[in-house]
């Protein structure tokens, strides 16, 4: 059992001083009852709320897939850039939103935002093996001893040592590559990259775990992931 104010707060639509203005209005009902006070207890599971007549449909956590544009930093906050959390509109927005997994401002395609840290860390631990997918269009075609170093762990030019990576050419795309890593260290596939003396022109993010990134969302657009999508990332 929490406060009202706080359940209908954590959603991220209004602050509790809001919500504490609303209650006085008489704009918020607890099972079909107008709420008399903000401080009273209510289940999330069992009792419905509603906030001038429109259901809370409280979530916990929100999972948000983002095709992120060129340009755009994955940072939360930024005096002069433009940041992941400014492309999300505000039906959507809460606070505590943040990016799992940070791309290069010139990465483009799959971010996921959140507002789960547990969720986050456990995406983003090399220890789980969530595999992170990406198209990198390169200078250079790939070698076969590329993708054999790639598979024994690059070590990238300042001696940082890299787990196991896959790496193939797509076939129909000219010098595109799919790369799958399962860890994310800074700038990390440029520097696989570079360390073999190739270079990265442009990379998209493709997939994360079994999630691929939805294509018909349109660049600096996202969406909410479903329940099912959301195990995607996580299953193996
Ligand atoms: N590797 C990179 O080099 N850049 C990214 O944005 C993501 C992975």
């Amino acid at each position: 059992m929490e406060r009202l104010d706080k359940i209908i707060a954590s959603q991220g639509k209004y602050s509790r001083s809001e919500v504490k203005k609303l209650v006085k209005a008489g704009l918020i009902t607890v099972n079909g009852k107008t709420a008399r006070t903000s401080d009273v207890k209510c289940d999330v599971n069992v009792d419905e709320i509603a906030v001038e007549g429109v259901p809370l449909n409280y979530k916990k956590h929100l999972y948000i897939m983002l095709n992120k544009p060129k340009g755009v930093i994955s940072a939360t906050e930024d005096t002069s850039q433009k940041t992941v959390l400014d492309l999300v509109p505000p039906e959507l927005f809460r606070q505590g939103l943040f990016p799992a997994g940070r791309l290069d401002s010139d990465t483009t395609g799959f971010v996921l935002l959140t507002d789960d840290g547990a969720f986050a860390h456990r995406i983003l631990s090399p220890k789980n093996h969530i595999i992170k997918t990406y198209h990198a269009t390169l200078r250079q075609p790939l070698t076969d001893e590329d993708i054999t170093r790639f598979k024994e762990g690059l070590t990238l030019g300042d001696g940082t040592q890299c787990l196991e990576a896959h790496v193939k050419m797509l076939e129909n795309r000219e010098n595109v590559a799919e790369v799958k890593i399962c860890e994310g260290k800074y700038h990390q596939v440029k520097r696989m990259f570079a360390s073999l003396g190739n270079k990265v022109l442009e990379l998209k993010r493709v997939q994360m775990g079994n999630l691929p990134l939805d294509e018909s969302i349109p660049e600096g657009k996202c969406r909410e992931l479903t329940k099912e999508e959301l195990e995607q990332i996580e299953v193996r």
